[in-house]
């Protein structure tokens, strides 16, 4: 039986080589503090590219200056950014990848301190030290964090300007894939869920309300790039929490989002709110299958898929399309080739650089 995993996939106008994508990271590595990507994401990204994923999906990178999670993020919506984005692009397309942007508002999760270099601090990063107030659908904090400003109607409509414009530039970059960030408790998530969204407006309530602000989003992004990306969502499958957001309530929007424009569905869970979550091997692959039953779409799991094996059957037994990895690739950017040798894959599914060549065995 030929791998289904190292199989081309084509989603919108974008082929992919195989199955196996590299998920966003952050990596807290915008030392001047001004959004622009550095030669770190050039050879962290570089190097997952060249090792053989049919997608480098960049980590999330803020549409607006108070969307990044923390002072060291990157951004999108200045020139500079464009630039540097568009560098690192074309080096991931030299190494026959596709380039994804995880394009994010961190919400009421915003201006935190990196996880090392801060002395130990946690929570959000006061003003004097280079914080800013973060907004959100309603003044509650996600606790430890500072309380955020509510958006009002004008913040509500910079968000989603805010998207079209960095979608606009992820397209000037080269980016084949624009991934709108739902996920994981940043501002859309936050919106989508009744444990952060407490508005009485068009935004809040009903589910068709709460989900209003990323369905204007993904229109907003499809529009900006007019078939010349794969737009993808990154949705969060459940709260882990009673009266949080559920697999259910995923599906639904997930069919209002691909009808918006979106492509594939990338689905993790959690992030929004402390939970005791039952992490293990492949624990969020039924909630790409659920979504994928239910709201008949592609969809991609990720979370603990460190085997060639287990890779190769979820994607075989129609569970998911696509697989996505994160630690593992960090643990060897070479992950996708060397999972191909396993699954006694060869040709051009699985093309090691020519540099390396002499590696394959
Ligand atoms: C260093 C690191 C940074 C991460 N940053 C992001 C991010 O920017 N956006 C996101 O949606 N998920 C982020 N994640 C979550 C991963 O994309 C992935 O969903 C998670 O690590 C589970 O996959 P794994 O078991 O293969 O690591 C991050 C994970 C790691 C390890």
């Amino acid at each position: 039986m030929p791998s289904q995993l190292f199989t081309p996939l084509t989603l919108g106008p974008v082929e992919f080589r195989n199955r196996v994508f590299i998920a966003p990271m952050c990596q807290y590595s915008v030392h001047e503090r001004d959004g622009v990507p550095t030669d770190w994401h050039l050879v962290h990204l570089g190097s997952l590219a060249s090792g053989g994923a049919s997608l480098v999906i960049t980590e999330a990178t803020a549409v607006s200056p108070e969307g990044r999670i923390s002072p060291q993020d990157t951004g999108l919506w200045n020139d500079e950014q464009e630039a540097a984005w568009a560098h690192i692009v074309a080096f991931l397309h030299e190494r026959g990848a596709k380039a994804g942007i995880q394009l994010a508002h961190a919400g009421r999760k915003a201006s935190t301190y990196a996880p090392w270099g801060q002395e130990g601090r946690h929570g959000t990063v006061p003003a004097d030290e280079g914080g800013w107030r973060p907004v959100a659908p309603s003044a509650a904090p996600y606790p430890g964090y500072d309380t955020p400003e509510a958006l009002d109607a004008a913040g509500i409509e910079k968000v989603v300007s805010d998207f079209r414009a960095a979608a606009e530039r992820s397209i000037r970059a080269g980016f084949d894939v624009l991934e709108v960030h739902a996920a994981h408790g940043y501002l859309l998530h936050q919106f989508l869920s009744p444990l952060s969204n407490a508005r009485d407006d068009e935004y809040g309530g009903a589910l068709e309300n709460r989900a209003r602000l990323l369905v204007r989003v993904v229109d907003a992004v499809t529009d900006a790039v007019a078939g010349r990306a794969a737009v993808f969502v990154r949705f969060s499958a459940t709260d882990w929490t009673p009266g949080g957001w559920t697999e259910s309530d995923t599906a639904t929007v997930a069919g209002w989002a691909r009808d918006a424009g979106a492509v594939f569905f990338d689905v993790s869970s959690g992030g929004n709110a402390p939970a005791q979550i039952p992490v293990g091997a492949g624990y969020q692959v039924r909630f790409a299958h659920y979504v994928k039953s239910l709201a008949g779409v592609p969809t991609g799991a990720v979370g603990i898929i460190n085997a060639a094996e287990q890779a190769e059957q979820i994607v075989a037994s129609g569970q998911a399309d696509a697989v996505l990895i994160a630690r593992e690739a960090l643990r060897d950017p070479h992950t996708p080739l060397r999972w191909a040798r396993t699954l006694g894959v060869d040709g051009p599914a699985a093309a090691w650089q020519p540099q390396y060549e002499r590696a394959k065995l």
